[in-house]
C-alpha cells in the first residue's frame, strides 16, 4: 500500500508522468524523453537536474546514400577511459579517465568514432593512458581486443552501421595491430586504404560501404603502418585542430602540430577536439555546452567552410543541455542538407532549403537560465510546481 502511494506521489512530482523534454526540470533518468538523462551542471551554476541529450541523431537515418565525409560522426576522446574503472591487471589506475560508459553504451548513444590509445603490454596489445610511449599496471586499462570484440558485435547486429577507429599508436610489435584486429573478428569489415581518396575527393557513399561490408575505417598515428600492414595513416587524411587547453581559446582554432593547416582541402576529413588537458568529469559539463558550439563554428571557418566530420569530446554525456550530441546533430544538418539541424533535413531535398516544423516554430523549452536567483524559475507555475515538489517529497519522508 504503501509502495503504490509512493509510486503515485512519485507520478505526481514528475509531471503526471510524462516524458520530459531537453532542459526540462527533472528528478530521474526515467522521467525524460529518450535520448535524454537528468542531471545538474553545477559548473555552469544549474544545479536543478534537467533533463540532458546523450544521443544524437543518427544522420544516415535522415538522408542516405551521401558520401562518408558528408556527415559528422561523435567522437569520444580516449574512448575506453572509463571513470571508475579498474585495470585488467588488477592494479588501481592512476591515469585520469575521460567517459562514463561502455564502447557498447557509447555505439547505443550514437558515438561512431572512437580514439583509442594502443600500446604493447604484457605480450598483447592494451588500451592504456600512459605517457613516455609505455604502459604500466596502473595505467593499463583492459586488452584492445576485448573493446574491438564490442565493436564487431555492433556491427554485426547493425549492417548499415559504420565505425571509425583512431588509433593513438604506440604499438612496436611486428604487425601488432594487424594481429588484434584479426583476433576481434574485424577483418572482414575492413575498408580499404586503396578506397581513401588520396586528394581531398569525396569518399564512397556510406551506401556503397554498407553494401560492400567495409565499415570500418581506422586510421593510425604511425605512417609507416600505411604501406606495411594496410592501415590509413591519419595525417594524410584529416586535418585536426589544437587538443587541449591550448584548444580551448575562445575565437581561435589552430591545426594540432602533426596535422596539416585546417583549410587544406587535400584532406577531405575535419576532425574537431575539444577537451582540456586534464579531463575533469566536473567541467565537461560546461565545456560541452555554449563553448563546444561556438568552438565548432570557429573551427568551421578556420577549415575553409567545412564542418567537422567528428567532434571530439570527454564525457560526452555531461552537458547542460544538448551538449556534444546536439553539437553533432548541428554539424550534420550543415553537411547534409544545408540546413541548423539534421532533424531538418529530408530525403531528397534541396539543398539549403530547409522548412521549420510549425511545431519547432514556438520559442524552443530548452533555452535554458542559468540564473541562480529566482527568476531561475521560468514561471510562476514552475516555481508553484517546484514548492509542491518539496512538499510531497517532505510528505514521503515521512511515510
Ligand atoms: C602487473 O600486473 C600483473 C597481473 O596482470 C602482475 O603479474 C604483475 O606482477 C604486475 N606488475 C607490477 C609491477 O606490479
Ligand atoms: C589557410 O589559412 C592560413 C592561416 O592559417 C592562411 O594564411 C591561408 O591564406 C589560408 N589559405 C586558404 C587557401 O584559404
Ligand atoms: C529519393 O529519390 C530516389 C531516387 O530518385 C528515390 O528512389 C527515393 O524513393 C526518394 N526518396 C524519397 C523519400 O522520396
Ligand atoms: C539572468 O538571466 C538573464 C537572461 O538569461 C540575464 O540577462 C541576466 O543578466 C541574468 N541575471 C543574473 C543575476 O545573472
Amino acid at each position: 500500500m504503501q509502495l503504490i502511494t509512493r509510486l503515485i506521489i512519485t507520478c505526481l512530482l514528475v509531471r503526471f508522468c510524462t516524458a520530459l523534454k531537453e532542459g526540462e526540470t527533472c528528478a530521474s533518468n526515467g522521467n525524460c524523453d529518450s535520448g535524454l538523462h537528468c542531471e545538474t551542471c553545477i559548473a555552469n551554476g544549474n544545479v536543478r537536474p534537467r533533463c540532458t541529450r546523450i544521443q544524437s541523431v543518427n544522420p544516415t537515418s535522415k538522408v542516405n546514400g551521401l558520401a562518408y565525409n558528408r556527415y559528422s560522426w561523435l567522437t569520444t576522446h580516449n574512448s575506453f577511459a572509463r571513470l571508475g574503472e579498474r585495470s585488467d591487471t588488477s592494479s588501481l589506475i592512476l591515469a585520469p579517465s575521460n567517459q562514463q560508459d561502455s564502447i557498447t553504451d557509447q555505439l547505443n548513444n550514437g558515438v561512431r568514432c572512437f580514439m583509442l590509445d594502443m600500446y604493447d603490454f604484457q605480450n598483447d596489445i592494451w588500451l592504456c593512458h600512459s605517457f613516455g610511449g609505455q604502459c604500466y599496471n596502473y595505467t593499463a586499462f583492459q586488452p584492445a581486443v576485448n573493446v574491438l570484440k564490442e565493436v564487431k558485435a555492433f556491427l554485426e547486429a547493425n549492417p548499415s552501421e559504420i565505425v571509425t577507429i583512431i588509433i593513438e599508436d604506440y604499438v612496436t610489435a611486428p604487425r601488432g595491430l594487424t594481429k588484434v584486429f584479426d583476433a576481434a573478428g574485424l577483418r572482414k569489415f575492413w575498408f580499404p586504404v586503396s578506397r581513401i581518396p588520396k586528394n581531398g575527393g569525396n569518399w564512397p557513399t556510406v551506401d556503397d560501404m554498407v553494401q560492400k561490408n567495409q565499415r570500418l575505417v581506422v586510421f593510425t598515428s604511425k605512417s609507416a603502418k600505411e604501406a606495411s600492414e594496410g592501415i590509413a595513416y591519419q595525417w594524410s587524411y584529416m586535418v585536426e585542430n589544437q587538443y587541449g587547453n591550448g584548444g580551448m581559446i575562445s575565437g581561435s582554432c589552430s591545426n594540432r602540430g602533426e596535422s596539416a593547416a585546417m583549410n587544406t582541402t587535400s584532406r577531405s576529413l575535419v576532425l574537431f577536439n575539444y577537451f582540456p588537458d586534464r579531463a575533469d568529469v566536473t567541467e565537461a559539463c560546461k565545456h560541452n555546452s555554449a563553448p563546444l558550439i561556438s568552438m565548432m563554428n570557429t573551427c568551421q571557418v578556420a577549415a575553409g567552410n567545412r564542418w567537422p566530420n567528428f567532434i571530439a569530446v570527454d564525457f560526452y554525456k555531461r552537458s547542460d543541455g544538448g551538449g556534444a550530441p546536439e553539437a553533432a546533430d548541428v554539424a550534420n544538418g550543415h553537411i547534409v542538407c544545408g540546413c541548423e539541424n539534421i532533424a531538418l533535413c529530408r530525403a531528397n531535398m534541396t539543398f539549403g532549403v530547409c522548412e521549420v516544423p510549425e511545431a519547432d516554430r514556438s520559442p524552443a523549452p530548452k533555452s535554458i537560465a542559468h540564473n541562480s536567483s529566482f527568476a531561475y524559475f521560468e514561471s510562476p507555475s514552475v516555481l508553484l510546481q517546484w514548492l509542491l515538489s518539496i512538499i510531497l517529497v517532505a510528505l514521503l519522508i515521512q511515510l
